[in-house]
């Protein structure tokens, strides 16, 4: 893991954001890295007592932050986040969509994608993005200022070699992130007359919720793996995959977060961000 964001300077201090997902995982620690950084955070997620639990964290840590339960599928429910944060802060300048799914229930089992799985993938990854940014990117029209900062992945690039083959069944997760990406391009092309920077960070593999699906399922339906922890997939993941031999964790995601957040990123849009250890290059 990097340095600790408590070296950083408090370069957002002042600003308001809000992390969708961001009740475990990569989104509570982009909400903490971006609370470090001096912004009031509103962690947001289908999972209310998680939203609450990590707000308290940040809260007992010292920074301000509030949870709220929101499906990112349902746009009045965004949109009722949103407006409850406007008429508490008076703003929003930064949005972080990051709530995302791997595949539907009973993905660790299957070694052939579902109509289900692409569903699922569609409603949360892909349109609950684009809901996200919608309702946020209203608001900040009218402003006209606003970072908006996606959560794709590097699995949304191009397919690497056979060996890391990962199985059929992720498909509709790699396409759904490859859409994250292209939707980064068009929202910043979209938006940039409006003073709004849009740009997606493509995390490499941090060992989350997600992660540890994934290596349930190649447990379950592999041979390679059979009789493994998904740990152990995991760590030898790190191992064979990433030139740094070093595992990304949440707070790695959310400092790139914070610098596309802040000030310095000013002139930048339309990007996506591996941080991944060089697992993947482009
Ligand atoms: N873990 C990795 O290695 C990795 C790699 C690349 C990209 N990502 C991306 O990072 C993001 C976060 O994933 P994670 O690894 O932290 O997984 P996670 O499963 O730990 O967290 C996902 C969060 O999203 C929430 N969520 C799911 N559906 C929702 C909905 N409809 N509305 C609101 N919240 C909802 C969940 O409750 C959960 O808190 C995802 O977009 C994922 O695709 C993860």
């Amino acid at each position: 893991m990097a340095e600790s964001a408590e070296q950083e300077p408090r370069q957002l201090e002042g600003r308001v954001a809000v992390v969708t997902g961001a009740g475990r995982g990569i989104g509570a620690g982009i909400a903490r890295v971006l609370a470090e950084r001096g912004a009031a955070v509103v962690v947001t997620d289908i999972d209310e007592d998680a939203a609450r639990s990590t707000a308290e964290d940040i809260v007992r840590n010292g920074g301000v932050a509030a949870g709220f339960r929101t499906d990112v599928t349902d746009r009045k429910s965004l949109a009722g986040m949103a407006d409850s944060v406007i008429e508490k802060h008076g703003k929003i300048d930064i949005c972080v969509p990051n709530a995302g799914v791997v595949g539907a229930p009973g993905f660790t089992e299957r070694t052939d994608f579902t109509d289900a799985d692409w569903d699922m993938t569609n409603d949360v990854n892909l349109r609950g993005m684009v809901n996200t940014a919608e309702v946020v990117a209203a608001h900040m029209k009218e402003r006209r200022q606003g970072k908006i900062v996606n959560i794709a992945s590097q699995g949304g690039r191009a397919p690497r070699g056979a060996d890391v083959v990962l199985g059929r069944q992720l498909i509709p997760y790699l396409v759904s992130k490859a859409g994250c990406i292209q939707w980064t391009h068009l929202l910043a092309q979209d938006l940039g007359k409006y003073n709004i920077n849009v740009n997606c960070v493509c995390p490499g593999t941090v060992w989350t919720e997600i992660w540890e699906a994934v290596a349930e399922n190649r447990v379950a339906t592999t041979d390679e793996y059979a009789g493994w922890t998904a740990r152990e997939v995991y760590d030898s993941a790190i191992e064979m995959r990433h030139p740094l031999a070093v595992e990304q964790t949440p707070e790695d995601i959310g400092h790139a977060v914070a610098f596309f957040a802040s000030d310095e990123a000013a002139e930048i849009t339309g990007q996506a961000l591996n941080v991944n250890a060089g697992s993947v290059l482009s």
